[in-house]
């Protein structure tokens, strides 16, 4: 009988691999020529070093983007279900964004005062997220990491609580995994010579006795969170998780920091309001400017007030929080035109019901294949994991990761014209993703398994 792995016919998808990365080779002579010459000055041939880490044998060069397709340097259009890893969630260059950026493009860009836009997007961001004080950074990495600073300083205490397997963007403190019960740093992580453990705690999602006794020391400033884990694949909180959750960081006096920056996928609000959650702080980077950089994090009013108090109570000069071009006027542009005619509720309608519609058709391909997987869908994101049924923790989530089968299937689908998300196996629709465009995934998929099984 053929080896099978993770219910495929291994020396099938290892034959498949090597007819896909063939068929890449011989489709994409541009794409192969411009990453020859961007190898003579590109550190790593890429712009950034994990852009060598898709499924292709040489990077795929983009020429143009719009909506939910884009065009490669070989002329070849694509169906983009990766959508920059959410960066570019509400589709590419959506034209309310680029008719603001426009306008805003003869109208300066940072002067390091507040624009017309800036009181009008906090205003939104209040309505839509439900925390009343806002401030901005370029990146998610960044707007996570001036979120924690504010928290030590308001609470007077060191440690930040972190799930394992989570990913925060560049935060140094978040890279600290659970390695056989023992807090451990990361390995992969370069150049980092503090000790992570003094200052972080890491325990399993979803585990309740374990986030009370990590708690009980009374040393936690903050638990930073994703409220669905979407990183190690996604891990959904169990039924109550994050009621009783809540209800223990409270009485350890310690603060919940969500960061939607994925789980925006949930709805206009992000997860915790569609779910009725109450962080006291709340991070949105990525597709908050539709793709152009910047980041925004709320506090409540009594943390506000906390904050404001430390800053004050602080002697006068550097914080620590805030870069040069964060708030510029570009990014306040694209970020008011965005919320206020973009990340629309009738967007989210369409965006979930057509993602609920690609997590059916993925369900009965693997069914119809007798797969051992299953599709989780959070909004308008969709993932389909090797495990019969979805991870309960990052350590479950990180057994179940099957990156050579990953790049086969992805490999498959980008030589039919369809992107999906490197790295695990997310599609995400935008709003101007098509019945159609999932119908052709859809077969794609089915026709990638036939291969397979
Ligand atoms: C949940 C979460 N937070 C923060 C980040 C960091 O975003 P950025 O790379 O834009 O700083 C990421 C990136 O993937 C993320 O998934």
């Amino acid at each position: 009988m053929a080896a099978t792995r993770d219910g495929v016919n291994w020396p099938r998808a290892q034959a498949l691999a090597a007819a896909e990365r063939a068929s890449y080779v011989a489709r994409n002579p541009v794409s192969a020529g411009l990453a020859g010459q961007a190898a003579r000055h590109l550190l790593f041939g890429v712009p950034m070093h994990w852009m060598n880490d898709w499924s292709t044998p040489f990077p795929l060069t983009v020429r143009e983007a719009s909506g939910a397709r884009f065009r490669d340097a070989d002329g070849h259009d694509y169906v983009d279900f990766c959508l920059g890893d959410t960066g570019a969630m509400f589709g590419h260059a959506p034209s309310p964004v680029a008719q603001a950026i426009a306008r805003q493009s003869a109208r300066g860009y940072t002067a390091m005062l507040p624009s017309e836009d800036a009181a009008p997007v906090a205003a939104e961001l209040a309505r839509r997220f439900g925390l009343p004080y806002w401030q901005f950074a370029l990146s998610a990495s960044d707007a996570n990491r001036f979120v924690l600073r504010w928290l030590r300083a308001a609470t007077g205490r060191s440690k930040v609580l972190v799930f394992n397997g989570c990913y925060h963007g560049t935060v140094d403190d978040v890279f600290v995994d659970l390695v056989g019960g023992v807090p451990t740093q990361r390995d992969s992580l370069l150049g980092q010579v503090y000790k992570l453990t003094d200052h972080t705690v890491v325990v399993e999602f979803n585990d309740l006795p374990a986030l009370e006794a990590a708690l009980a020391q009374g040393d936690v400033a903050c638990v930073l969170a994703e409220p669905v884990m979407t990183n190690i694949g996604m891990v959904l909180p169990q039924p109550g998780y994050w009621e009783a959750a809540q209800q223990i960081i409270q009485r350890h006096g310690a603060l919940l920091v969500i960061d939607e920056t994925h789980t925006i996928s949930s709805g206009p609000g992000g997860y915790a309001q569609a779910h009725g959650m109450r962080p006291d702080a709340l991070v949105v980077g990525k597709p908050i400017g539709g793709g152009v950089p910047c980041a925004v994090y709320g506090l409540t009013e009594e943390l506000a007030r906390r904050v404001e108090h430390a800053k004050r109570a602080a002697p006068p000069g550097h914080s620590g929080v805030g870069t040069t071009l964060s708030a510029n006027m570009f990014a306040m542009a694209a970020m008011r035109a965005n919320l206020e005619q973009v990340m629309t509720d009738q967007a989210y309608q369409h965006m979930s019901a057509l993602a609920s519609q690609l997590a059916d058709g993925l369900r009965a391909a693997i069914a119809l294949h007798k797969l051992p997987w299953c599709v989780t869908q959070v909004g308008a994101r969709t993932e389909f994991q090797f495990a019969p049924s979805s991870p309960h923790n990052g350590a479950a989530a990180q057994a179940i990761l099957d990156s050579e089968l990953e790049q086969v299937i992805h490999l498959y689908l980008l030589n039919r014209g369809l992107l999906i998300t490197p790295f695990h196996n997310m599609l995400l629709v935008c709003p101007e993703t098509t019945v159609d465009d999932v119908r052709l995934l859809l077969i794609a998929f089915a026709a990638c398994l036939a291969e397979l099984v």
